[in-house]
């Protein structure tokens, strides 16, 4: 996508806004900080979707809180995941000293987050826990819930605030849905 004006066309409507966002993350740290005051807890960001929701989670964060990364990689045809699921890179801390919060950009299939999910457990975190920025219900195919979902979206392929279309888009600082025309 070389083309400027694609790369605008794409971008369809603002689903969820900055100051949306901005509210809601700050509740969400508030939620964070009350739960767990005097344990130890580390957020553990799944690469790359959810790197910018963290960085905003964190600074809503204001007890003592570890900050580590994963990366997991599900394989997409489209803009439907196939649900193919793969680590591309672990953990550097030790869990099974945390209270550990898994920081999501979105539960779409929720295959992708189980698949993590099983890992970490088997690693005997204090807690285990998952916050997630966005939530597609009506998309699920396994079960899995978010102890704590931001917003709720009905079966939109959405774009920006951590979120990609083939690794565009990330950038921009709210919600949009993108138009899957651009795909044809
Ligand atoms: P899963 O289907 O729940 O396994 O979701 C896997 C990953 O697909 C998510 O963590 C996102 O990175 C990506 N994904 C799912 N839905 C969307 C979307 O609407 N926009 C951008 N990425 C998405
Ligand atoms: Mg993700």
């Amino acid at each position: 996508m070389k083309d400027i004006n694609d790369y605008r066309d794409g971008i369809k409507r603002i689903v969820i806004s900055e100051e949306e966002i901005r509210s809601a993350v700050k509740k969400a740290g508030a939620m964070i900080s009350e739960k767990y005051k005097g344990e130890p807890i580390l957020l553990v960001s799944v690469l790359k979707g959810a790197f910018i929701f963290l960085a905003d989670l964190a600074r809503a964060v204001d007890i003592p809180c570890e900050i580590d990364f994963m990366e997991a990689k599900s394989y997409f045809t489209d803009t439907k995941s196939s649900g193919s699921v793969a680590v591309t890179m672990d953990l550097k801390h030790d869990v099974s000293k945390y209270h550990v919060i898994i920081v999501e950009d979105i539960i779409d299939t929720g295959r992708t987050l189980k698949e993590i999910a099983k890992i970490i457990k088997s690693h005997s975190p204090l807690s285990l826990s998952i916050v997630t920025l966005l939530d597609k219900p009506s998309r699920r195919v396994v079960e899995i819930e978010a102890d704590y979902s931001l917003f709720t979206i009905p079966d939109l392929f959405v774009i920006g605030y951590g979120l990609d279309f083939d690794e565009y888009y990330r950038n921009l600082p709210y919600i949009a849905e993108f138009d899957e025309s651009r795909l044809k």
